[in-house]
């Protein structure tokens, strides 16, 4: 399994670079996590005639590390003048739903990602076949990943209780080490469990049980906890044009 998994992301990742990353291009986002390792490769691949225009504006140190590592042009987000665009993000999710909702942050990464795809004129999400699931919370059962000012911690795991999360916690680092994983923001990440998302059109029929929530709903209040920084749901609402492959029965996505 776990080479077929990989093959299977290095397939959608050079897919969705030959579907996505035009020559003419010139400011292009790039994602964390190992799927986007695989569309750097793919980039890469394409050789410094078509690269050596291009500028890549990373999600946090991995793809910073990455765009280096590579031979690409590294440019940063904060340097995108007011009123810009990206032309295109790529970025990996640990859950995709029917509607391309998506669950990301299980890397640690997911502030900075919102901010690049949200800067972004095309999002692609770049995501192996483990990924696609009708509803968000029925694969990735590790729960969403909330980023938070740690002072405020405890009050948000006391919410996010009352909310119906099913035992959220805060994320440790190195595993067998005491102590918090502290992301590229100074921050912590919560882990929240709930049950699987309902989508809008899924209204009334499950709506109002306590603990059940659409995509929508839940977004609009973990965003509003005091001391939450930014949330690992990718959905409509960003703005966010999101062509991956789970949209399509493309092989070579999954
Ligand atoms: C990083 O925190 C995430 O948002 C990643 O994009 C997501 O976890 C997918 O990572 P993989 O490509 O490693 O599955």
């Amino acid at each position: 399994q776990a080479r077929l998994v990989e093959s299977s992301k290095r397939l959608a990742a050079f897919q969705a670079v030959k579907d996505y990353l035009r020559p003419e291009y010139t400011r292009i986002g790039i994602g964390s996590g190992s799927t986007v390792v695989y569309v750097v490769e793919a980039i890469a691949a394409l050789g410094p005639e078509i690269t050596s225009r291009m500028c890549f504006y990373p999600t946090g140190s991995q793809s910073e590390e990455l765009i280096e590592a590579a031979g690409l042009n590294l440019q940063y987000i904060s340097k995108l003048p007011s009123g810009q665009q990206l032309d295109v993000a790529f970025d990996g999710a640990d859950e995709v739903d029917d509607d391309l909702n998506l669950i990301k942050g299980g890397g640690g990464c997911l502030w900075q990602e919102k901010i690049v795809a949200t800067s972004a004129k095309q999002f692609v999400c770049v995501a192996d076949f483990r990924k696609l699931s009708p509803r968000l919370g029925t694969n990735w059962k590790k729960g969403i990943p909330i980023e938070v000012l740690p002072m405020a911690a405890p009050r948000v795991l006391d919410e996010l209780v009352r909310m119906g999360s099913i035992n959220p916690r805060i994320r440790s680092g190195l595993p067998g080490k005491a102590g918090a994983l502290v992301t590229d923001n100074g921050l912590w990440i919560i882990d929240a469990p709930f049950a699987p998302l309902l989508h809008a059109r899924d209204q009334p029929s499950r709506s109002g049980e306590p603990g059940v929530w659409t995509v929508e709903e839940l977004a609009d209040r973990l965003i509003k906890i005091p001391g939450v920084a930014e949330i690992g749901l990718f959905y409509g609402k960003n703005g966010l044009e999101v062509t991956s492959g789970a949209q399509k029965p493309v092989a070579a996505y999954f």
